[in-house]
């Protein structure tokens, strides 16, 4: 495998081609990237955990650093204004020799005001991009996150190169380490809070490092998609595992999910049937073909499986004309991945940044772009038991459809998702997740 020294020049370098068209087309002489500060909880003296600006560590692998800068014009070396204070309260990140350090002219701060001074002088033609407005404008900037420039940035970030692509195998061997660790104590009969100690300690991060708070849901609460109470005690029987947790890398996000039964049953064959569901809608991602109709093929198959496992008394056809599937499978079937979890320009049509909505029938899908080599997917069908979703759909004109006896049989096991990461290449897709080995 190529390492990442060796692919980051061309990266650095496609970063540069973006910056200098972005500028040309919005007649800005540059960016300047600021990576952020530190939030404070209101009230108090404490920090809410640091998360850098995007925009920063698309650059360069530095996620923890504060009041620091990029300047960059897409032609000059770009500057990083790297914040190193002399603090003996807190851990400072010192600036470590590494593979990207000669792509940057570097200049370190000790003070944050500091920059003022190697920012250019005159800003009017210069792009704040960042967090902090108060601190554009007290450093004088006049064009704060300009829509058009985010657009162009934000449109052309789903194309990931092949370093971004490398740090995504990263991410996803990391997780997949955390996924096994997490099975295994799920098998041992563990509590929600002892699977999610195991999965970071297996990945090595905090809760605050994992790219979203982890889903780590025992029987029932496998039916709250975002579920993340973790729950201390153990439950009185393990039924189903649902868990939904990535990992970083350079800031570079996965975000997986496995759903297991504890015993081999009923449930335990519909999460098989489910796992040749999601495999089948990852070979349906192919270049030119649109995200949404992706997502609405699968609502179809998502509604064979409910015929086939009898939980609807109604045909696939009926089943989906009425729109009941939705009770089932609520939510999207996955979004681009990057830099964060749901990345940025999912409804981008071009560069301009024109919108797409998503279609009507289908309001959580989080993209409606057209599919294209180097962009990163997660394909993440589900279906579920919602108590809430199946009370509207009980009491509502379609009750009939569904065969509410098997249904009471399967709620206890709360319902299903199953998530990997996919590069689109040209010849083929890339399953950066069953790569790796999942238990
Ligand atoms: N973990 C959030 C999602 O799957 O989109
Ligand atoms: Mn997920
Ligand atoms: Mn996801």
């Amino acid at each position: 495998m190529t390492s990442l020294a060796n692919l980051y020049p061309a990266h650095i370098n496609e970063l540069q081609v973006r910056a200098k068209n972005v500028l040309a087309r919005e007649n800005i002489d540059g960016l300047v990237i600021h990576s952020g500060k530190e939030l404070k909880i209101f009230l108090d003296d404490n920090s809410y955990p640091f998360k850098v600006n995007p925009h920063f560590k698309h650059w360069l692998p530095l996620v923890n650093i504060t009041n620091s800068w990029l300047i960059i014009n897409g032609i000059d070396k770009p500057t990083l204004i790297y914040y190193q204070p002399v603090d003996f309260w807190h851990k400072v990140e010192v600036l470590e020799q590494s593979y990207w350090n000669a792509f940057f002219e570097i200049k370190v701060i000790t003070n944050a005001a500091e920059v003022d001074s190697l920012l250019p002088y005159d800003k009017s033609n210069y792009a704040y991009i960042g967090e902090h407005i108060e601190v554009a404008t007290a450093l004088g900037f006049e064009q704060i996150n300009p829509e058009g420039a985010l657009n162009y940035l934000h449109f052309h970030r789903a194309y990931k190169t092949p370093y971004e692509q490398q740090c995504m195998r990263e991410s996803n061997a990391k997780a997949v380490a955390g996924h096994n660790a997490a099975k295994a104590a799920f098998m041992s009969g563990e509590s929600e809070f002892e699977i999610q100690r195991a999965y970071l300690r297996a990945t090595s991060h905090n809760e605050s490092e994992t790219p979203y708070g982890n889903i780590v849901a025992l029987n029932e609460n496998a039916s709250i998609l975002h579920y993340t109470a973790l729950e201390r005690a153990k439950p009185a029987a393990h039924r189903s595992f649902l868990i939904d947790a990535g990992a970083n890398f350079h800031g570079y996000a996965s975000d997986i999910t496995r759903t297991y039964a504890f015993e081999q049953n009923d449930f335990a064959a519909l999460i098989t049937r489910m796992d040749s569901l999601m495999l089948k809608a990852v070979d349906g991602l192919k270049p030119g073909k649109s995200y949404v109709d992706l997502h609405i093929e699968t609502y179809q198959e998502i509604a064979k499986v409910l015929a086939e496992f009898n939980l609807i008394t109604t045909s696939v056809e009926s089943a989906v004309e009425a729109g009941i599937v939705s009770t089932f499978f609520p939510h999207g079937l996955g979004h681009h991945l990057g830099l964060q979890v749901h990345d940025v320009g999912g409804f981008m049509a071009d560069e301009r940044g024109t919108h797409i909505d998503a279609p009507t029938q289908h309001p959580f899908l989080r993209t409606s772009r057209t599919i294209e080599v180097d962009q990163v997917f997660t394909i993440e069908p589900g279906l579920y038991f919602i108590d809430s979703l199946l009370a509207d759909l009980k009491n509502g004109e379609h009750s009939a459809m569904v065969n509410w006896s098997k249904v009471e049989e399967y709620k206890p096991f709360g319902g299903i998702r199953i998530e990997d990461n996919i590069i689109v290449h040209q010849s083929h897709n890339e399953n950066m997740t069953r790569d790796l080995k999942l238990d």
